[in-house]
This record gives C-alpha cells, sequence and structure tokens, in this order.
C-alpha cells in the first residue's frame, strides 16, 4: 500500500540521517580509505538499526496500541536475534562502499547479487512458517481423532476467529495470531492425562472436572516450551476459558482485561459447540445458537464481540462449515 511505502521511506531517511550524524561524530571522514573509518562505520550501523527498530516499534503501538516494550521486543526478536542479523548484514554496505570505489556502477550491479540472496532466504523463512503451520493442522488434527465428535473443530474455530477477527477490524498481523491461537487452543489435551476423560461418555466427576481444566495452562506452557510463538498466541491459549464476568479459568480475568485472542476464541469455540451434535444432544439452530450468545453476552461472552457476530453473516458461515465437515468421504477406489 502506498502509506506503506511512505512510511518506510520517512523511517529509513531518518534512520539514515542518524546514522550519518553518528558516523560524522566518531571522526568518519568522506573520501579518505575505509579502513581508517570503520570504527565510525559501526557507529553508523548502530545508530542506523536503534533508530530503525525504535521508528518501526512507534509505529506498530499507534497501530495495534500495543505497549512500547512488548512490541519493541518483537522488533529485536528472540535474543536480540534480528539487531545481530542488521549488525552480520551491514558489512555489505561496507563491500559496496568499497566496490563502488573501485569500480564505479559495476561494483553496485556485483553486491546485488548477495542481496537478492538474502531476500530469497527470507522468502524461504516465509516458505518455512507456512509449513509449520500446516504441521501444526495436522497435530491437531491427529489430535481430534481420539474424539469423532470434535473432529474438525479446532479447525473451524481457527476459521470462524479469523472471521471475527477481520469483522472486528483488527490488523492483519493480530488477525493471523488470533488464528493460530485458536487452532492450538486444546493443544494442552494433547497429553495423556486428559486421554481418559475425553473417551468418557458419561457425566464426568468433579475431580475430572478439575483435571480437564488445566488443559488451558498445560497448551500455554507447552506452546512456550516447544516453539518461539508470539504471547499472544500463547496467551490466547491459556485464557480461552476465561469468562467476560470473570467466573471463568485459569486466572478469573474479566472484561477487557482478558486478551482479546481469548475472547474470540470463547465465543467460537461455544459456537461451533452449539451447532454440532453432541453424544447427548442435536445441533442447535442458528436461530437458538444466535438467542443463546445473546443471553450470554456480558457474563460469558465480551458483548461487543456478540454484537458484531449477531450483525453479521457469522453464524450462517459457521454452520455452513459444519455442514461442510459432515458431508460423506468420497470413497476412492
Ligand atoms: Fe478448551
Amino acid at each position: 500500500a502506498a502509506w506503506k511505502a511512505f512510511l518506510n521511506v520517512s523511517q529509513s531517511i531518518i534512520a539514515i540521517a542518524f546514522g550519518a550524524w553518528a558516523y560524522e561524530s566518531l571522526g568518519g571522514t568522506h573520501g579518505t580509505p575505509l579502513e581508517s573509518n570503520l570504527v565510525a562505520f559501526f557507529g553508523l550501523a548502530v545508530a542506523f538499526f536503534t533508530t530503525n527498530m525504535i521508528s518501526v516499534s512507534i509505529f506498530f503501538v499507534i497501530r495495534n496500541k500495543n505497549t512500547f516494550l512488548s512490541v519493541l521486543r518483537q522488533v529485536v526478536g528472540p535474543g536480540g536475534i534480528n539487531i545481530v542479523y542488521g549488525l552480520l548484514a551491514s558489512p555489505i554496505a561496507l563491500i559496496a562502499a568499497f566496490l563502488y570505489d573501485k569500480l564505479y556502477v559495476g561494483g553496485i550491479l556485483l553486491i546485488i547479487l548477495p542481496i537478492f540472496l538474502i531476500r530469497y532466504s527470507y522468502l524461504s523463512k516465509i516458505q518455512l512458517q507456512q509449513s509449520n503451520q500446516d504441521l501444526l493442522k495436522v497435530l491437531v488434527k491427529t489430535i481430534e481423532t481420539r474424539d469423532p465428535y470434535t473432529s474438525g473443530h479446532s479447525l473451524r474455530v481457527s476459521r470462524l476467529a479469523r472471521f471475527i477477527a477481520l469483522e472486528l477490524g483488527l490488523s492483519a498481523r493480530r488477525v493471523e495470531m488470533i488464528e493460530t491461537a485458536a487452532l492450538l487452543h486444546d493443544i494442552g489435551k494433547i497429553d495423556s492425562v486428559y486421554a481418559e476423560i475425553i473417551r468418557k461418555r458419561d457425566r464426568l466427576t468433579d475431580e475430572e472436572h478439575r483435571v480437564i481444566k488445566t488443559h488451558a495452562v498445560k497448551g500455554a506452557e507447552l506452546l512456550q516450551s516447544l516453539t518461539s510463538l508470539p504471547e499472544e498466541v500463547i496467551k490466547g491459549v491459556r485464557h480461552h476459558h476465561e469468562r467476560y464476568d470473570g467466573k471463568g479459568y485459569p486466572d478469573g480475568l474479566a472484561g477487557k482485561e482478558i486478551p482479546i485472542s481469548a475472547r474470540i476464541i470463547m465465543l467460537c469455540d461455544s459456537i461451533d459447540a452449539m451447532l454440532s451434535d453432541r453424544p447427548y444432544r442435536a445441533a442447535l439452530s442458528v436461530d437458538q445458537v444466535a438467542e443463546e450468545i445473546q443471553r450470554c453476552a456480558g457474563s460469558q461472552f465480551d458483548p461487543d464481540i456478540v454484537a458484531v457476530v449477531l450483525r453479521g453473516e457469522t453464524l450462517e458461515k459457521a454452520a455452513a462449515q459444519i455442514r461442510e465437515a459432515s458431508l460423506p468421504d468420497v470413497v476412492g477406489v
């Protein structure tokens, strides 16, 4: 988009200006051999990346209304990995200057090749993320095969959560995080302590209820230890059974204290469950579900999200994807 390009160019100009200022402040001179300006160049690189990261963070703070520190943490990356990448890549600028010094335009053309290689490695990283996402879907599907009544539930909840997040006008990055959290919301149930309880068709005892409730924390812990997923995804999983009135679990958070991802998942989880057949009852109709979520708006669910759901076609979409899933598979020969 044009505004994105404008912001990118603007922040680059500011970062370059700070870099140049650092270069000159550290005694860097123009038209002299590069070797004598290495310290000043290092100062330039540090000033450039610091300015770049701060300005990008400010942009995300304004757009996503997050705290500055949490955004900066994401921009800097786990263990400062993005700064390390940046500093490792900065000698390319030195090489470019050197080649330009010796070969003029031919030198600049020579440097384009490694830059394309770097770009290619970024694209590979994106593909890797995509295949990770596919693997997660397979994993979730595998867990759900233990219980035929919840088969496909997480995937449907994630699609529904994505749809609602878009309806709420959230940013693309948040929509993506909410979708991932929704896909993984019951991942804690992979632990063998829940196997018996999940299989059980009768009413659960108090003790079994106490055990099953730990799946939210278990899931968050699992994700924390296994992957470098954003904090918001992990929080979405941890808090997906919090109720708007504060009577949920595990932390009894209330209202807008509950992360928006968790508030959306709580609603989608219930909508999909109500619209599906269960061993002890038939599926509810779209109208019955509409009535039920309206009744629980403000107690179980965030009333603002319920209002958005009832305003649009969300429930029809949710019912349609359940119908789609229950069509008999075509048997191959
Ligand atoms: Fe759950």
